[in-house]
């Protein structure tokens, strides 16, 4: 990928390497910190070169009358205005310039106090876009929003200060070819989603592998966000329980679970510290008062946690089970937390999957079995 941006931009730090030495580069920090718990060969899945992030926020740049779009500058000081932006998806990229245009000419209706623009696309050619003002939005901008909304043939949404104009949906529906079969997911504005479709659809395809390996028992996943994992692999699992600490996540999942007919999955909105202590039955909770937990058995966890890693509790929980898909964005905490998982289990395999390339940060998998 070429970018007029790079060196100034502060979203892509890593312009200055081809993108083969990006990856290396980011294999070789992996298993530099993978090394005292596993010595096999990382398998290394890569991204597209450019096209490839399915989710992008831009500042609003004011200027005389016009508006354009601005990323923070590479060196923390002050906004770039952006011109191109290759990296988005093509159904980003073909109604982001359309849209700029429309809203610099649309008087103030759409430009007045708008500070930001963010777009969330499918590999399917949907787009929700939400414009954020600071200021209240009132009909006017919501019959002018209407009429963008048909002519870029996407969905808007309008945000200000305690304010949410839905004009159609707050989702879109992207669907993934996983391991021979589609997969319907809706993905809500306000909820996590991976933000590189192709490289989520290997990550995914990685767990499948590792579930297929065990292919009986139960099922536990924990930060299971909107299912993106949980749908695809409850096919080699009796029964799933999924929790995660979003309301919003919960309710996409349990839609998405729906939409899939898939009926052996319970999701229940739990953060991973009451998870534990639900499993471990230090405390009860209304929320679960349907579901039977000592009915489970789990042989297979995975988890996913945010850059923190894993909290003691969960380290606890998941270390008297059988498998372990562990799932990170940080590989610092992912080998801080297999200092305590490598004492109960062995690490079998470990990927690295590019889902943030011309960055410094790297996605990581490994795979863990009982000792
Ligand atoms: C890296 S995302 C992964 C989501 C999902 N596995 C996916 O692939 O889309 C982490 C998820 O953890 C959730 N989360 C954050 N803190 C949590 C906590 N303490 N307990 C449970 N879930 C949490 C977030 O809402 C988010 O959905």
């Amino acid at each position: 990928m070429d970018c007029k941006h790079f060196g100034i931009c502060g979203s892509c730090g890593l312009y200055m390497l081809s993108y083969a030495e990006q990856l290396k580069q980011k294999e070789e920090k992996v298993s530099a910190l993978l090394t005292p718990f596993w010595q096999g060969k990382l398998e290394v899945f890569d991204s597209p070169d450019a096209h490839y992030r399915a989710r992008a926020e831009f500042r609003i740049w004011h200027e005389d009358e016009r508006c354009d779009y601005a990323m923070g500058n590479i060196e923390k000081k002050g906004a770039v205005t952006i011109k191109e932006c290759p990296k988005v998806i093509e159904s980003i990229e073909e109604r982001m310039w359309k849209l700029l245009e429309k809203i610099n000419a649309s008087q103030d209706v759409l430009k007045q106090r708008l500070f930001s623009v963010e777009f969330l696309a499918t590999t399917t050619d949907e787009c929700l876009v939400t414009l954020l003002y600071h200021r209240k939005l009132d009909n006017t901008w919501s019959q002018e929003a209407k009429l963008l909304e048909t002519e870029l043939n996407c969905k808007i949404m309008g945000r200000s200060r305690k304010q949410k104009v839905i004009l159609s949906d707050e989702f879109v529906t992207e669907k993934l070819d996983i391991d021979g079969k589609t997969f319907t997911y809706l993905q809500y504005e306000s909820g996590f989603t991976q933000p590189n479709p192709a490289v989520n659809v290997k990550m995914i395809e990685w767990a499948v592998v590792q579930a297929k390996k065990v292919g009986h028992g139960d099922f536990l996943e924990s930060y299971c966000g909107l299912g993106n994992f949980t749908l695809p692999l409850s096919h080699y699992f009796d029964k799933v329980l999924a929790t995660e600490i979003s309301k919003r996540s919960i309710h996409a999942a349990l839609q998405n679970c729906k939409l899939n007919d898939i009926n052996n999955i319970t999701f229940a909105r739990l953060a991973s510290e009451e998870m534990t202590e639900a499993l471990n039955g230090v405390r009860e909770f209304s929320r679960l008062k349907d579901i039977d937990l000592k009915s489970y058995d789990f042989s297979t966890v995975l988890v996913d946690p945010p850059r923190a890693g894993l909290d003691e509790g969960t380290i606890a929980l998941i270390s008297n089970i059988d498998h372990i898909i562990y799932i990170s964005c940080n590989p610092e905490t992912l080998a801080r937390d297999l200092e305590t998982l490598t004492k109960t289990h062995v690490v079998l395999e470990a990927a690295v999957y590019d889902q943030f390339p011309h960055t410094e940060h790297v996605e990581s998998g490994v795979f863990l079995q009982k000792r």
